[in-house]
This record gives structure tokens, sequence and C-alpha cells, in this order.
């Protein structure tokens, strides 16, 4: 009996201690679970709503041992050999966190997402975030980051989309972000960026630009050619669009409530892919049509409206031949409406604004009663504008204000 115990115990205890060190032996590497623990730490523990990711998160289990609804939000790579489980995706949900991001999240360098999108992130983003040398992917947007961008931007070589929009960022973009060579998309809009926009033409994969909302300043610089959506409204950018003209995948423009002037090139009119132009509520003087005969244009959307545009209205307009939405609305238009206007009204034209010109004669005989129904106002020129016509309805200017203009 005594030498069958004394020969099996060592066996059992074998076995005992084997099952205990796979047990503290975790999947992850300890620096990743730190940098874990570092994060849920640095949020408000009030400001964890109970059915959140984040409370998911218990550390009395492995974060990549699977197993069940825990850690919420985060995904981890499943070697093959005997290495180390790392963090790749740290996608959380918005769920209104409130925190820092502590500096220990530099070290989960096998990720390749981080998502904090919609939640109250707040202070400086930490300089660490620069080891994250495998990111793809890039949100922090819905947040309230403050500081500047970083000039290390430019180590996170494979990043493809950066997303800080809606933040409160400030300085100037750094000129080196032109070396993220795979960007596809970079959104900066709802911040305060200042200064002028950096030369990022070398960006030859960036589709979207999105830097509307901040106090940018300066003329456009020459911009990456593979631009399908370009968005810099409400901005204090100066200097013309031209340049624009180049851009041959560009669909969708909105450029308004800037400080650009000159023309607004028949190049840009004549985009093969443009489909929504937005140009108001700048000081362009001149709209370029004329000579662009528009078919197989896709443009469906012009908004000029609030501008300094001068002479007739383009005639052309009525060659777009998806065109349905337009604005000329608060120009300096003067002449007629075009007689070929009416027979777009409503094929294809829906939405047509012409009011605060100084447009005057008769208005082509479609808008009349019977006219179909167009959103849209004529009010405010020195037209002869039947009031039953729903067009027409509203005042229009004063004698006084159209001396001058009527004989057009
Ligand atoms: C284990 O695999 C990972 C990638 O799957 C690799 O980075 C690591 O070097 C490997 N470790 C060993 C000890 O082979
Ligand atoms: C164009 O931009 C102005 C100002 O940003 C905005 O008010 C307007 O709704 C936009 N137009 C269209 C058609 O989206």
């Amino acid at each position: 009996m005594h030498s069958l115990d004394s020969s099996l115990c060592p066996m059992i205890f074998a076995t005992l201690v084997s099952f205990f060190l796979t047990l503290s032996h975790s999947l992850t590497l300890q620096s990743d679970i730190e940098a874990l623990q570092a994060l849920k730490l640095s949020v408000d523990p009030n400001m964890i709503p109970p059915s959140s990711y984040l409370t998911t998160w218990d550390f009395s289990v492995d974060p990549c041992d699977n197993i069940g609804p825990k850690f919420l939000g985060i995904l981890c790579s499943s070697p093959s050999n005997n290495s180390k489980s790392r963090i790749t995706t740290l996608e959380l949900d918005g769920a209104g966190y409130d925190g820092f991001l502590p500096p220990r999240i530099g070290t989960l360098t096998e990720l390749t997402s981080l998502d904090l999108s919609r939640n109250r992130f707040r202070g400086p983003l930490p300089d660490a975030l620069k080891n994250l040398n495998k990111l793809t992917k890039l949100s922090l947007s819905g947040n309230f980051f403050t500081g500047g961008i970083w000039t290390w931007i430019y180590r996170l070589k494979k990043v493809e989309r950066i997303d800080l929009s809606e933040n409160c960022l400030s300085g100037r973009i750094p000129a080196r972000i032109s070396k993220l060579r795979r960007l596809t998309q970079l959104s900066l809009s709802k911040n305060e960026f200042s200064e002028r926009i950096p030369n990022i033409y070398a960006l030859q994969k960036l589709q979207i630009l999105d830097l509307d909302s901040n106090m940018l300043i300066g003329s456009l610089p020459k911009l990456p050619p593979r631009l399908r959506t370009l968005r810099l409204s409400h901005n204090k950018l100066t200097g013309h669009i031209t340049s624009l003209v180049n851009l041959d995948h560009l669909i969708s423009v909105d450029v308004s409530d800037n400080w650009f002037t000159g023309p607004i090139n028949r190049g840009v009119l004549a985009l093969p892919r443009l489909s929504h132009l937005n140009v108001s509520f700048n000081q362009f003087t001149k709209m370029e049509v004329n000579n662009y005969f528009g078919s197989g244009s896709r443009l469906r959307t012009l908004d000029a409206q609030r501008n300094h545009l001068r002479g007739h209205l383009p005639v052309k307009l009525v060659n777009f031949e998806r065109l349905e939405v337009i604005n000329l609305a608060h120009n300096q238009f003067t002449g007629q409406i075009p007689m070929a206007y009416g027979q777009r009204l409503g094929r294809p034209w829906r939405t047509l604004f012409l009011d605060y010109n100084f447009l005057s004669g008769r208005i082509p005989p479609e808008f009349g009663p019977v006219a179909v129904r167009i959103r849209g106002s004529l009010a405010n020129n020195c037209l002869s504008c039947p009031l039953r016509i729903p067009l027409c309805r509203g005042q229009q200017r004063h004698a006084s204000a159209c001396h001058g203009v009527t004989d057009g």
C-alpha cells in the first residue's frame, strides 16, 4: 500500500501542476492584457453602461480565450505555434466612455484596427500610438481629443483609413501625412485645424478627403489624382478652384462656405463622373458652361447659391442630361430666363432656385400655372412674374433696384 501510494502521488502531483500551469499561463501576451486593463481603468467607471462592451471585460479570464460574451470589442491572433495571442482589433462601442487614452495602448503592437469613435475620450493623443505600425484603420471620431496632430503620424505606414473627425484637434495638418502612401480615406472634419492644407499630392490612393468645418486658410494645393469625394466646406480657403479640373475621378465636391474667387470653370463642370457640386457661399464671379455640351455628364446637383455670379443664366445647363437640383439664388444674374429652361422643368429638373438675382422680362410659358410640380423660387428678381404661378410666390424687387437691368 505504502509503495503504491508513493508511486502514484508524484504522478497526480505532476498532473495537477501542469493543470494549474495551463490555467495561470494565459493565452494572451501579458503586456497586451495590461494595455487593456490600463484602458478600462482610464475610463470613469460611472460612465460604463451595464450593457456596454467594457462591462464584459472581466480580467479573471483571459481576453483571448473564447468563452462566451467576454471581452467584446477585441479580436486576437491565434498563433499556430507556442507563442502568445496578441490583440489585433480593438473596436469599442460608442457607449459614451469618458476617459483618457493611456500611453500603454502603444504596446498593442499587433493592432491592425483601433476604433474608439463616438465616446468621450479626452486629452491629447498619446505619442505611444506611433508604435502601432501595423494599423490599417484608425478611427477616433466623435470624441473630445485635443492638441495637435503628430508629426510622427508618418510612422503608421500601413494605415489606409484615418478618421479623427468631430474632435477638438488643432494646429496644422502635418505635411508628413503625405508619407502614408496606402491612405484611401482621411477625415479630419469638425475640428479646429488651421493654416494651409499641406501638399498631399503623393497620396496616390486617397479617395476621400474630408476637411470640412475647420479653420483652414490659403489656396488649394495640388490634390491627389484619385480623389472621389472632396469636402472642404466651412473653412477660410481662398484662390481659384481651377486645379480640380485634373481630378477626373471626382464624384462629389463640396467647397461651400469658403472665400474662393474666380470662375466656376467649365472643366470642373465637365468632370466625367461628377454628380454633386456644391460651390455655394463663396465669391465666385463667373460660371462657365457655355462651351461645354454636357451630354454624358453625370451632374445631378449644382448648388452655386450666394456667390457673385454675373452675366446671363447659362443656357447650356439644359444639356446636362441628369441635372435635377439647381440653386443659383442670391447672385447677380441679369437678363431673361432662357426659354429652353422651360422644357427641363420637372423633366428632370425638380428643384430650381433663381431668387435674389436681377433677372428680367417674361418667364417661359412652361413656368405657368399648370407647370409640373417643382421646388424653387423666382422671387426677388425684376421679372414680370404673375403671382398665380407657384414659382413666382414672393415679391419681385422694387423698380428702383431694377433700374438699368430690365432691358436684357
Ligand atoms: C509563432 O508565430 C508567430 C506568427 O504566427 C511568429 O511571429 C512567431 O515568431 C512564431 N514564434 C515561434 C517561436 O516560432
Ligand atoms: C451646399 O452647402 C451649403 C452650405 O454648406 C448648404 O447649406 C447646402 O444645403 C448645400 N447644398 C446641397 C444641395 O447639399
